[in-house]
């Protein structure tokens, strides 16, 4: 995208987009200068977080890797982001290719483009709704089409609900996903912490409240760990990004707990 481009409608001019952010992070073209400079203020607080964008991401593809061995063939990618390398719906129809994926995402250029991506694929789409309103996710057309709740479901929460406010009650929003999940569903989840380094997390929250369309809100390990009610978190557990079940010894970088976000994959339990 060059900044000649229209913003699509719905864009606020003056904001840098979290999605858009992401995207320039992760080295995509579907950004605005307003985003780059975003950042790169961000980078001269860390500047390791393109590092840590790309350790988010390649958790996404080996927990979704993981599910698919673990017999998921269905997922809800909530806050699913603008499509790049390692989407969903590639990672889980490699494995099955009749795997269901429904994308679920509020930025107007991540639901554009992920509209165009997926026209010709019947077993992906996207639904533009907030996460912030379970209901209205759960009772989507594409969601009531792709996913059949008697079945196994893993719900993916990637980056996702540290861009909800601890009045949007986050809990609440996991539980009522885990409400409509069958026995056995799974949750997949990062989230930026505060726990290791919360000087470089407190700067970067600043930032986005001042500069971003959402405030960023970052959690204890308690606090993320308790997201997981109601499902038992798998092996190894609540760890750094780089740490959840990396594919090679090699991967891991030397030093972990420097990257300042939290993965995990848990079991709905009883
Ligand atoms: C950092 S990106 C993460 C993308 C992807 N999950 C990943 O980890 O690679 C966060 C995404 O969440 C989306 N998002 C933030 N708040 C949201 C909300 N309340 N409802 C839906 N999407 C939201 C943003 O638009 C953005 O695309």
């Amino acid at each position: 995208m060059t900044d000649t481009d229209a913003l699509p409608p719905g864009t606020d001019p003056d904001k840098a987009s979290v999605a858009r952010m992401y995207d320039a992070m992760l080295g995509g073209e579907h950004n605005f200068a307003i985003d780059r400079e975003a950042v790169a203020a961000v980078t001269a607080i860390d500047p390791q977080v393109r590092t840590l964008a790309r350790a988010n991401r390649a958790f996404l593809g080996r927990a979704v890797r993981f599910l698919a061995r673990s017999g998921v063939r269905q997922f809800i990618d909530l806050g699913s982001g603008i499509p790049t390398q390692g989407n969903v719906h590639e990672v889980a129809q490699a494995a099955s290719p009749q795997a269901r994926v429904v994308y679920v995402d509020k930025d107007p250029v991540a639901v554009a483009h992920s509209t165009t991506l997926l026209a010709d694929n019947p077993y992906a789409d996207i639904v533009d709704a907030d996460i912030r309103r379970p209901a209205d996710v759960l009772a989507s057309p594409q969601v009531r089409k792709l996913i059949d709740f008697d079945q196994p479901v893993a719900v993916l929460m990637v980056a996702i609900l540290h861009f909800v406010a601890p009045e949007e009650n986050p809990a609440g929003i996991v539980a009522a996903f885990r409400d409509a999940l069958p026995e056995g569903g799974w949750l997949a989840l990062s989230h930026a912490t505060n726990q290791d380094r919360p000087d470089t997390a407190a700067a970067v929250t600043q930032l986005y409240r001042s500069r971003a369309t959402s405030p960023v809100t970052v959690r204890s390990h308690e606090e993320i760990q308790g997201l997981f009610t109601g499902f038992e978190l798998t092996e190894p557990g609540l760890v750094h990004v780089p740490l959840w079940r990396p594919d090679e010894n090699e991967d891991i970088p030397e030093n972990p707990s420097e990257y300042w976000v939290y993965a995990g994959v848990g079991r709905k339990s009883g």
